[in-house]
């Protein structure tokens, strides 16, 4: 199976590394190797996390994607342009593809999903939302049977790095932040994070998944943490709460329609968000039948992030093998989204 890796920054890099360390297990639970065919990157010379083969290196990352022998597109590039031509580029020739890219998703998700079903090629995504939280596949395939009504929690770990570290040690804004983008949590332009962008393209693919509708980012209300001050966060400590950031998704009593947000919270200590430190995730799913369950863990860095590309990267394999597909977008119910994010 050959991939074509685009990107190698914080994520692409820990991507080379495991493909390359864990070659033999990967081989092996996939029933074929895994071979990376090329790395497309902005500029040759840079100086890598990684070390990579200069010869698989290349600024052509249109070729690269529509190359013969390309099985698998791995994109890891972020921002909406090139990446959505690259990854419908490769759709359209029959390719699967597994990206972490959020914003692509939850802006033009449509045009991914119909050109995965048109070219025959799988669309997997695990990485877009919650770092290394088995969180989608949970949604699309374990919760298939259920009827989920809401999903909520944090799932911006550079937010909550920053509201943990103003809370803990009572760190200004500025020098959380800081902190953040050194430990290669924060987006290329942190304002994604901290206004709130970043959470809203999550919460509007969780909704999506969750309640078999087309939601946008651009449906989510959004607040982000820019306001909150020292004072906020302290006086909140001292009242017995904790401030976080969190996207909440429900379906409304009818039924008939949803609403998703995101913006900051009072949490009482006691709460299991509250225990939720530094660049962890964490999501509340409550369905019908299931009842409430939580997922936990690490949202943002290179390695987590990393490791849900690899197992996005063993199924659609596996499926290309077996000839067989994986779950397409199913947006049946086509509830409507309620513009102040209310339910
Ligand atoms: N900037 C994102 C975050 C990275 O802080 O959660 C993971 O999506």
């Amino acid at each position: 199976m050959k991939v074509a890796l685009l990107g190698c920054g914080v994520v692409g890099s820990q991507v080379i590394r495991l493909m390359a360390e864990q070659a033999d297990d990967l081989a092996a639970r996939i029933g074929a190797p895994l071979e990376l065919a090329g790395v497309a990157v902005r500029r040759l010379g840079r100086k890598r996390e990684v070390d990579v083969d200069p010869a698989l290196l290349t600024t052509d990352a249109e070729a690269l994607v529509t190359r013969e022998d390309v099985d698998i597109v791995v994109e890891v590039i972020g921002g909406i342009e090139p990446a959505r031509s690259l990854i419908v580029a490769a759709l359209s020739k029959g390719k699967s593809v597994v990206t972490a890219n959020k914003a692509l998703l939850a802006e033009d998700g449509s045009t991914l999903h119909e050109a995965a079903r048109a070219g025959g090629g799988d669309l997997y995504f695990e990485a877009s939302v919650a770092g290394a939280i088995p969180l989608l596949r949970p949604l699309r395939e374990s919760l298939a049977g259920d009827h989920v009504n809401r999903v909520l929690g944090i799932v911006n770990g550079t937010t909550n790095y920053i509201l943990d570290k103003m809370d803990s040690s009572g760190a200004s804004f500025n020098d959380a932040l800081e902190e953040a983008q050194a430990l290669g949590y924060a987006e290329a332009d942190p304002t994604a994070d901290v206004e709130g962008f970043d959470a809203a393209a999550k919460a509007a693919i969780l909704a999506g998944l969750a309640f078999h509708s087309r939601v946008t980012a651009e449906q989510v209300h959004r607040e982000g943490i820019t306001e909150i001050t020292a004072t906020d966060v302290a006086s909140a400590k001292a009242m017995g709460y904790v401030i976080k950031l969190l996207a909440i998704c429900a379906r409304s009593d009818d039924g008939q329609s949803v609403g998703v947000r995101v913006h900051p919270a009072m949490i009482p200590r006691t709460h299991p968000l509250a225990g939720v430190r530094e660049a962890y995730n964490a999501v509340f799913v409550e369905a019908e039948s299931a009842g409430q369950l939580m997922f936990y863990g690490a949202g943002a860095g290179g390695a987590p992030t990393a490791s849900a590309v690899l197992g996005d990267l063993v199924a659609v394999a596996r499926n290309r093998l077996a000839g067989a597909r994986g779950p397409e977008e199913s947006t049946y119910a086509s509830l409507s989204v309620h513009p102040m994010g209310e339910t």
